[in-house]
Parts: C-alpha cells; sequence; structure tokens
C-alpha cells in the first residue's frame, strides 16, 4: 500500500511525518557545526556545512521539496542567491534567457548588470503580451523566467502559455513564486521547471533570516549544489534552523496573512483616500478571475494608491504606528514601503507610471495581527 500524503500544513509541521524514537528532542537540534566526524579510510562524501549536507540544511530542503511536489529543493543564504544560482545552472555562454519585464528590481540589475558579463542576452516581456513569449524566442534561447504574483501590482501570470512555449522549445521555465508561499501557489503544478523562492519572506516569516531556496528535478538540484559549494552560496545552519522553525507555522500564518490582505483591500476600496487598490482577491483586480483558479490563497500583498500622491503617501508614512514603514514583507508584522524609493528606485517616475506604479503608490505586506487594528491604524494616519 502507498503511504498516505500529508496535507500542507502536516507537511509544514513535520516534513514526512514519523514516530520520534525514545527521549528524541520534539524540536530539532542545530547542528551548530561547520564539520563532521569522518569515519577513517571512507570514500563516501565528507559532511561540510558549506556543501549544504549539514542535517538542518538537508532536512530544510526535503521539507520544502515536498511542499513544491518538487522531486528535490536547495536552501543558500538569500533569495538573490537562489535567483542567481539558478539561472547559472542553467544557461551558458552565449545563452538567450526571456523574463518577463515584472519582475523584482534586484533580479533585474542581476540580469542586466551580472548575466550579461556572461555574455547571457537577455529579452523582457510584458505579461499582458503573451503572444511575445514565443515571438521571442530565438535559436540560443534556453530559459524563461517569470514572477508570480508580482510586486508591487500583484498581477497574476498565467504560466500554461508559457509552459507551452517552453515545452515546445525544450527551455526551462523558472519561476519565483516568493510573494505566494507554496501554500497559495505551487508552480510546478502549473508547467514550470523551477521553484524559486526568498525564504527571507513567507517561509521564515519573522523578519531575521536572510534565506532563498529553489526546487526542481534532482538533476537541477545536483547542479545548483555543485554551483553551490563551488560560489560557497550554502545557507548557515542556524539560518536553516530558523527557516525550519517559521516554516512549522506557515500553513496557518498564511490563512491569517489571507484574510487580512482580504479586508485591508475590501476596506481601502471603498475609502476615499485611495484612487486605486491592487488585491487579487478583488473583483476589481484585473486578474482576479485567472487568481480564483490557480491560488489557494490571495495573500498579504496590498497595493495601495493614494489620491493626494506622494505627499499624502509620506504624510500617512510618517503618521502610522502598528504598521512600521520598512522594506522586505511576509513577516508576522505589517510592513509598508514605497516602491519608488525601493524596488523601483532605478527608473523614472515616468517609467514608473507607465508600468502602472505612479508616485504616491504604497505596499503594504499585511502581518498577522487582528485585521481591525491594521485598520484602525491606517485609518488613524489617514484622518486630520
Ligand atoms: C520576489 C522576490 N524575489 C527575490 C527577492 C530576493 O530575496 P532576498 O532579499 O532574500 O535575497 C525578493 C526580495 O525582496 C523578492 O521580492
Amino acid at each position: 500500500m502507498r503511504p498516505r500524503r500529508a496535507g500542507p500544513s502536516t507537511t509544514a509541521v513535520h516534513g514526512v511525518p514519523h514516530r520520534r524514537p525514545d527521549w528524541a528532542p520534539v524540536a530539532p537540534a542545530i547542528q551548530q557545526s561547520s564539520t563532521f566526524v569522518s569515519p577513517v579510510g571512507s570514500g563516501e562524501e565528507i559532511l561540510y556545512s558549506r556543501y549544504g549536507n549539514n542535517p538542518n540544511q538537508v532536512a530544510l530542503a526535503r521539507k520544502y521539496a515536498l511542499l513544491e511536489g518538487a522531486e528535490d529543493a536547495i536552501f543558500v543564504a538569500s533569495g538573490m542567491g537562489a535567483t542567481a544560482l539558478a539561472h547559472l545552472a542553467v544557461l551558458r555562454p552565449g545563452d538567450h534567457l526571456i523574463s518577463s519585464r515584472w519582475i523584482y528590481g534586484g533580479t533585474q540589475q542581476l540580469f542586466d548588470e551580472e548575466l550579461s558579463r556572461f555574455g547571457i542576452e537577455i529579452t523582457y516581456v510584458a505579461p499582458d503580451q503573451p503572444r511575445l513569449w514565443r515571438r521571442s524566442v530565438r535559436k540560443a534561447t534556453r530559459a524563461i523566467f517569470v514572477e508570480t504574483p508580482t510586486n508591487p501590482l500583484m498581477r497574476i501570470v498565467d504560466l500554461v502559455p508559457i509552459s507551452h512555449t517552453a515545452r515546445e522549445f525544450g527551455l526551462a521555465l523558472l519561476v519565483d513564486a516568493t510573494f505566494a508561499s507554496p501554500i497559495n501557489f505551487r508552480p510546478l503544478e502549473h508547467g514550470a521547471d523551477v521553484a524559486i523562492t526568498s525564504a527571507t519572506k513567507y517561509l521564515n516569516g519573522h523578519s531575521d533570516v536572510i534565506a532563498g531556496a529553489v526546487a526542481g528535478s534532482a538533476a537541477f538540484v545536483e547542479e545548483v549544489t555543485r554551483l553551490m559549494r563551488l560560489w560557497g552560496q550554502a545557507i548557515d545552519p542556524h539560518a536553516a534552523w530558523l527557516v525550519d522553525r517559521g516554516m512549522r507555522t506557515l500553513a496557518l500564518r498564511m490563512q491569517r496573512h489571507n484574510a487580512n490582505g482580504m479586508a485591508v483591500a475590501q476596506w481601502a476600496e471603498g475609502h476615499k483616500a485611495f484612487s486605486r487598490v491592487h488585491y487579487p482577491g478583488l473583483p476589481s483586480h484585473p486578474d482576479h478571475a485567472h487568481a480564483q483558479a490557480v491560488l489557494d490563497g490571495y495573500g498579504g500583498m496590498v497595493g495601495l494608491e493614494l489620491a493626494g500622491g506622494p505627499r499624502a503617501a509620506e504624510r500617512l508614512l510618517q503618521r502610522v504606528k502598528l504598521v512600521t514603514h520598512a522594506p522586505s514583507l511576509a513577516g508576522v508584522e505589517t510592513l509598508v514601503s514605497e516602491p519608488r524609493l525601493t524596488s523601483h528606485k532605478r527608473l523614472t517616475a515616468e517609467a514608473r507610471a507607465e508600468l502602472g506604479i505612479p508616485d504616491g503608490f504604497l505596499r503594504l505586506s499585511c502581518g498577522i495581527e487582528d485585521a481591525e487594528d491594521i485598520i484602525a491604524d491606517l485609518e488613524e494616519a489617514l484622518g486630520r
């Protein structure tokens, strides 16, 4: 009889549920050791934490692979590290990458400034023109990169047509789904070959760790592991332990992030201080129907356009108390940031406006506080 597959909440707590031996610690021990005793004369692989084979690193990777429905996974020192190694694993000098235009600023910088140094050319495609994916394929194209949900407009990109193009031309489809977490969306179920996540965000969830992960086939993860060892990108065992601890409440936290995101978005949509609210759970969102079909939850990220523009946004930021003005996202505490000064700083105001991110746009990451308290704080900050 095949063993029953545990649900995502159980997996996030236990990995593979197993009976603990007598006197075993219920919480996993931290193996805060760079190296391990080697049996004399053994030809087996040595245990060394830069190799990613420390027990904390291994257990964490297994758990994440199960949540993504992947054959294997590996954690590295940051989300950027995960994106960089995933691309180095599938691209060679002279290759061509097709990337969504709607991506995190750091990722775009990595592509423009670093991949280009390896002679890798990049074509950017706006996902609202899906015919361009196929049209952009060249002889040298090896991979397609997509981020969904996107930052900060929370657009939900349809992966199915993109994965058809990837299959037709034998390309790898890499998807950064950091904003969803594997509780809300699993890219591999929608035709992606590789899932990338900044574990700094929802996986860890407590704003106290920088980490990243990739999940995919065993062969792909083996190649990323090889690169991770050589480029020195392994996650520290203590950071791995902290991410594992965070993941034990991932499913529960996502329920609250989802509920709070929806409550705040609905409130904001009815408030005259906001000219537009971007949340895929709202019928007014351009991808609402698609989001309903593919997401298991709409998440805690809400885009807010202040009717009074950047001055009104700054006034709000100066007056909030519970809501904290800080970059990053997906922690237990509600954070707010201005894309014009953070993720989209490199663009001109006109270029941002063209992307749908006018100055006066705030990105809210709803935490797991009581929704009424988040709303009351924003309401008070907007008041006279
Ligand atoms: C969608 C997305 N991917 C990747 C990253 C990079 O993650 P990290 O800061 O852990 O390197 C970020 C960071 O904000 C992000 O928003």
